[in-house]
């Protein structure tokens, strides 16, 4: 029997488990979705952390059942999950209040608060980030203002998948990219900030052990071998947030090589030498999951969403069309869709316009237009906001030498070759695109010493499987529409403000 590595990805919809070889080869893999979270007002966003700890038993335990693989033949446990999660604890490891996920935007107040007290300039300087909703210190202040009798009782703060870690293992430990979402890292110098917690009046005791993304941190307990069926003892590596881990699955770790990933949000990310820094904040700076390697990365809200909510509110009829459907019409409308233009904006925009009241459009209608015009307009829309993540990179001198796509964005070939001629450059798919829980499990691999660094694994596992080509009329297209596209926020700023 050979030696296996699993890799568990606890996402917001539900946690995956999968488990490869030392060839990378994907042996098994199985999925347990969560509670949807809760939204009890708008802009809030609630998960309960023991749901995610019961997913992660179910799918670990499927996962294994389906390759027919014992617990003693996993060597290395690695994790990656949805960021910014705010995971409150007491002093006996239990859970104080439901957490506030990445999504939840409740926190517009703390956030001002932070940037009128410490300054964006300064911000900037301790942590590479402005302060942000998204951001995990804004939710334990949003706390600690809102529910002081809960933020009394916390004495410990955790990521989300560092929670389920802590479930399986008992150890408090986190790692560096995921911590870089909380606001509370140095980024640039790889440590907490100490300043930051003075800042704010928080106690670093409130914090988890902090480690590299390949460093062995925990074993699994006996408790967590039985909610598993994982061997007691085996080691568990720190893991990272899903971004940094799903471009470590396509083997976006050094500079020039750029991932586009369209699943539900929309992510622009490449890997950088030192810390890349965008004067406007429109941009993320986190560290990667590699020593002495940075990501810098723009976010588009509502990727994927956006075509799910058209699919969803006026595709479905009686039963939902497919997304194959849906873009197989669209690929006889032509480039520009007739002019007809939309902007993503359902859940406000990060990258480029920090802005949480942002607005989508469509914009152009005539009666000649059709439901496929409208599905290629929304293809095409999104592919233009992921295109301002590039020009911001442009600016600031990130080298962009090639792009691996990612995500239901790789899958579809209209959304490939549209990608191509919207970004003006070629793009790359590889032959495993298994998202965050596949990269995981390469960092598990590189603990348990498959593989002598996160470079070496990436050069033996991740292989190319198809390239598309920008055809140059059609890219001609595209950059009138996006000319036009670029109008769309200010006037939408100017009508609905
Ligand atoms: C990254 C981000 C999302 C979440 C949820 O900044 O907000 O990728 O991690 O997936």
């Amino acid at each position: 029997m050979g030696t296996y590595f699993l890799g568990i990805d606890v996402g917001t919809g539900g946690t995956r488990a999968l488990v490869i070889d030392e060839s990378g080869r994907v042996l098994s893999s199985a999925s347990e979705e969560h509670q949807p979270f809760a939204s009890p007002q708008l802009g809030w966003a609630e998960q309960d952390p023991n749901d995610w700890w019961r997913a992660c038993g179910i799918a670990v335990r499927n996962a294994l059942a389906q390759g027919r693989i014992r617990g003693s033949a996993i060597a290395c446990v690695g994790f990656s999950g949805q960021m910014h999660g705010a995971v409150l604890l007491d002093e006996r490891g239990q859970v104080v209040r439901p957490a506030l996920i990445w999504c939840d935007v409740r926190t517009q107040k703390q956030a001002e608060d932070l940037t009128s007290q410490i300054g964006s300039a300064r911000l900037l300087q301790l942590t590479c980030n402005p302060a942000l909703t998204n951001f995990t210190l804004t939710k334990c202040l949003w706390v600690r203002e809102n529910e002081p009798e809960n933020w009394r009782r916390v004495r410990s703060l955790m990521l989300p998948k560092d929670y389920v870690r802590f479930c399986l293992t008992g150890e408090r430990a986190t790692d560096l990219a995921d911590a870089s979402g909380t606001l509370l890292l140095d980024v640039a110098h790889r440590r907490w900030s100490q300043e930051m917690l003075n800042l704010v009046q928080m106690d670093k005791a409130l914090l988890p052990g902090l480690y590299e993304s390949p460093e062995v941190c925990a074993r699994i307990s006996n408790l967590g071998a039985a909610a598993t069926g994982l061997e007691a003892g085996t080691p568990v590596v720190a893991g990272a947030g899903d971004q940094a881990a799903g471009s470590i699955g396509i083997g976006v770790v050094t500079p020039g090589t750029v991932s586009a990933t369209i699943g539900t949000s929309g992510v622009v990310l490449a890997a950088t030498n030192s810390p890349a820094l965008d004067p406007g904040g429109r941009l993320h700076t986190f560290c990667h999951g590699l020593a002495n390697r940075w990501l810098v990365m723009g976010v588009t809200q509502a990727a994927g969403l956006s075509l799910r909510w058209f699919r969803d509110q006026f595709a479905s009829n009686g039963h939902r069309d497919s997304y194959e459907a849906l873009t197989t019409q669209a690929a006889n409308v032509p480039p520009g869709s007739d002019g007809l233009l939309w902007a993503p904006y359902l859940m406000g925009e990060r990258t480029p316009y920090l802005d949480a009241t942002a607005r989508a459009m469509l914009v152009g209608l005539t009666a000649s237009h059709t439901r496929a015009h409208i599905v290629r307009a929304i293809l095409e829309g999104v592919a233009f906001s992921l295109r301002d993540s590039f020009s911001i990179f442009e600016e600031i001198g990130v080298p962009v030498k090639t792009i691996r796509l990612g995500g239901g964005g790789a899958r579809s070939a209209l959304w490939r070759q549209i990608q191509a001629d919207v970004y003006q450059h070629e793009v790359e798919t590889v032959e495993v695109e298994e998202g965050a829980a596949y990269g995981a499990a390469i960092l598990a691999g590189v603990g348990a010493k498959a593989w002598p660094s996160v470079d070496a694994a990436c050069d033996a596992v991740v292989r190319v499987a198809g390239k598309t080509s920008p055809c140059s009329e059609d890219s001609l297209v595209m950059k009138c529409a996006y000319a036009s596209y670029r109008k769309m926020y200010p006037a939408m700023k100017s009508i609905l403000n």
